[in-house]
């Protein structure tokens, strides 16, 4: 498949971007606002890649040409920033299978981190909203650490948990999931539910923050 990363230059799209590419044949676009910074980043993604023996192609363009190349986007983005990103690529989304939410809200204060969920119940029920009708979404990936993903001698033993109400979307994400070493889709259920995974978010990163060895923490279900 193509996967499009849309802010595939920041933390979660290179954790993603490397792993798909290191794990797996999908092809791996890139996206940016800045099609420069789009090829930069994957330049730095092959050249991670080859430096440990697997010599991938990925290449880097603006958000909304690599949204037209891909059969499958994931928005890689800040959670304020989903609606804007989705509404700036709606007309290339046309081909698109599945539109893929990994974004969180949430808020800082003194204590630490805390989930805020927008009016709609959660950011992947606004990506939903704000998605034209025809392109399913599916929540994934909210609560892995980017570091622990972009570092590729690091073997994951972690679950992922999927929202969706769409079957078909949610088993690609499930086999595209599948497919990085160490990563264990689990069905979460409908979108309705995508607050109860989100908000887990700010836990980890609570926990990461407060404990020592805890950099980086994932959940695994048994
Ligand atoms: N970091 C993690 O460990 C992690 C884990 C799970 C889920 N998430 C979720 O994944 C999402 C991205 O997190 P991140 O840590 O990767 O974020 P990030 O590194 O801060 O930003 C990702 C990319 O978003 C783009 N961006 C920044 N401001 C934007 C704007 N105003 N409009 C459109 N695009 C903008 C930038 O790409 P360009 O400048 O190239 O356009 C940036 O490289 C968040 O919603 C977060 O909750 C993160």
């Amino acid at each position: 498949m193509k996967i499009a990363l849309l802010g595939g230059t920041g933390d979660i799209g290179q954790g993603l971007a490397l792993r798909w590419a290191y794990d797996t044949d999908h092809e791996v676009i890139v996206g940016s606002r800045d099609p420069e910074k789009a090829r930069e980043m994957a330049d730095e993604y092959e050249v991670e890649l080859s430096s440990r023996g697997v010599d991938r192609s990925i290449n880097g363009f603006a958000n909304e040409m690599a949204a037209d190349r891909a059969d499958v986007v994931v928005l890689a983005v800040p959670a304020y920033h989903v609606r804007d990103t989705v509404e700036a690529v709606a007309d290339r989304l046309d081909d698109v299978d599945v539109l893929v939410t990994p974004a969180v809200g949430m808020d800082r204060d003194e204590d630490g981190f805390h989930y805020k969920p927008p009016g709609v119940g959660s950011v992947t029920q606004l990506v939903a909203e704000a998605a034209p009708d025809d392109v399913p979404v599916v929540g994934a990936f909210h609560n892995l650490a980017a570091d622990r993903l972009a570092d590729l001698g690091i073997e994951l033993d972690l679950d992922t948990l999927l929202v969706a109400d769409d079957a078909d979307a949610k088993e690609t994400v499930r086999l595209l999931a599948d497919g990085i070493v160490g990563l264990r889709p689990l069905d979460a259920g409908g979108l309705a539910n995508a607050a109860e995974v989100e908000s887990l978010t700010p836990l980890l990163i609570n926990l990461a923050m407060n404990n020592e060895g805890m950099h980086d923490v994932g959940v695994t279900f048994e």
